[in-house]
């Protein structure tokens, strides 16, 4: 391992395993005072169950319970700053998240901007403003594996008015605590269940392919979890009750949100900040993006990395190296298998598929993408341009 680092600050301790919030939430809750804001998206939680079992909790446990509710997907700066007010006017003790990866973006923007007179935006997201203060403290109970939200301090907003979506990890903002119900996760539509999946495989690869590139553990850890990613998609989608399946995706992406595999790497990201800029712009499906954007980008950059995408090839893929005449070719293969898997399980290829068409500004949206120093092949503006152009 070549770079140093701090590993497990701040960590959020995860509970996980059937009926974990009637069995761990009442104690967890009673650290806290009395005020509550619930905070969840478009009503799933009353479908799947989280939601009556969390105001069970919180019933018996004395709480005041404030909702903050119709938080949807790719949350915005706007609402965060309703959310802030609110937790502000009710002096929230804890602020529990209950749903996907935006309500938990949504709450951690929240438990920041109610700890402090400071706007959020230009300070904690744009902005370098250290948080030298304590958030309000927040726990989540998890219903669909895709973000790893749950175990991190990152949280992605789009600010409306400039059309840039943002992401920013504070680890001061970590969740005290995750509930993992597996459970919860049976009644994720298959949509959602492709899109959230792919977003776990693509965080994997996002760590994977950057430096350093030579054998460590990091990267030995990412083989077996994009092994198992692939795997589990295949059987959750054939039967959504596999509770082995759904509950491996669920423990996978807390993982991988406790940054494990990103230790000692440098992490790419860019095809993250490329799909970021597409849904500022249109509100598209996170792990859609990804899924149309990742082959494209890997045929611009494999050359750089060669090796590491023909190990990818053989170890992930299980393409037998000797079939091929160049480790470049064997590199090249690891990315159509990848291809080939996302055509295989429905996800969507072009950006077509998700909104958008030749009126749209793609040269001006790939002029607003952050560009990653972590790629193995550091991209300007015309090539996002042109990975854009190709994926259409
Ligand atoms: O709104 P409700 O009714 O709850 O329905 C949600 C929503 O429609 C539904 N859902 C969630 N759990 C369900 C369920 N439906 C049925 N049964 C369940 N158990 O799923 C839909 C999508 O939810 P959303 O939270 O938007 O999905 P996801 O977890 O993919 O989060 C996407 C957001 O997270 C950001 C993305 O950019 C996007 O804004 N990301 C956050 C990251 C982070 N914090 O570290 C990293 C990621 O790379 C990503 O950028
Ligand atoms: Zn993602």
């Amino acid at each position: 391992m070549q770079n140093n680092f701090i590993f497990g600050e701040h960590g959020t301790v995860g509970y996980f395993g059937k009926d974990v919030v009637a069995e761990h939430l009442p104690k967890l809750a009673a650290q806290y005072g009395e005020n509550v804001l619930l905070c969840y998206g478009g009503g799933s939680v009353k479908k799947n169950g989280a939601y009556d079992d969390v105001m069970t909790v919180l019933k018996d446990t004395g709480k005041k319970v404030t909702e903050f509710s119709n938080i949807p997907s790719n949350p915005t700066l706007d609402m965060a700053y309703e959310g802030i007010a609110l937790a502000k006017k009710i002096h929230a003790d804890l602020i529990l998240a209950v749903g996907a990866g935006s309500v938990m973006d949504m709450s951690k923007a929240i438990s920041i901007g109610a700890a402090t007179d400071l706007e959020i935006w230009d300070n904690f997201w744009i902005g370098d403003t250290p948080i030298d203060f304590d958030p309000v403290p927040l726990g989540m109970v998890v219903t669909m594996p895709a973000t790893g939200s749950e175990s991190n301090g990152c949280a992605v907003l789009t600010n409306t008015k400039t059309k840039i979506k943002c992401d920013k990890n504070h680890p001061e903002s970590n969740a005290k605590f995750a509930l993992m119900d597996p459970t919860y996760t049976f009644t994720v539509p298959k949509r959602q269940l492709l899109a959230g999946t792919f977003d776990i495989l693509s965080h994997v690869m996002e760590a994977y392919f950057s430096e350093p590139v030579q054998d460590n553990l990091s990267d030995d850890i990412s083989e077996a979890m994009m092994k198992e990613i692939i795997r589990d998609l295949r059987i959750s989608i054939q039967n959504p009750m596999d509770w082995n399946a759904r509950s491996n995706l669920m423990w996978v992406d807390f993982v991988i949100g406790s940054r494990l595999i990103k230790m000692g790497k440098l992490t790419d990201f860019q095809c993250h900040n490329m799909e970021h800029q597409l849904s500022a712009y249109n509100n598209c499906v996170h792990g859609e993006g990804l899924a149309v954007l990742h082959p494209v980008y890997y045929r611009h950059i494999y050359k750089a990395g060669a090796a590491k995408f023909a190990k990818f090839a053989k170890n992930v893929w299980g393409l037998n190296p000797s079939d091929y005449e160049t480790e470049e070719a064997l590199a090249a293969a690891g990315i159509e298998a990848l291809a080939d898997f996302i055509k295989e399980v429905g996800l969507p290829t072009t950006l077509r598929e998700i909104g958008y068409t030749e009126n749209d500004d793609l040269k001006t949206i790939a002029e607003s993408c952050f560009i990653s120093k972590g790629s193995l092949k550091i991209l300007d503006f015309d090539d996002i341009s042109e990975i854009y152009k190709e994926a259409l």
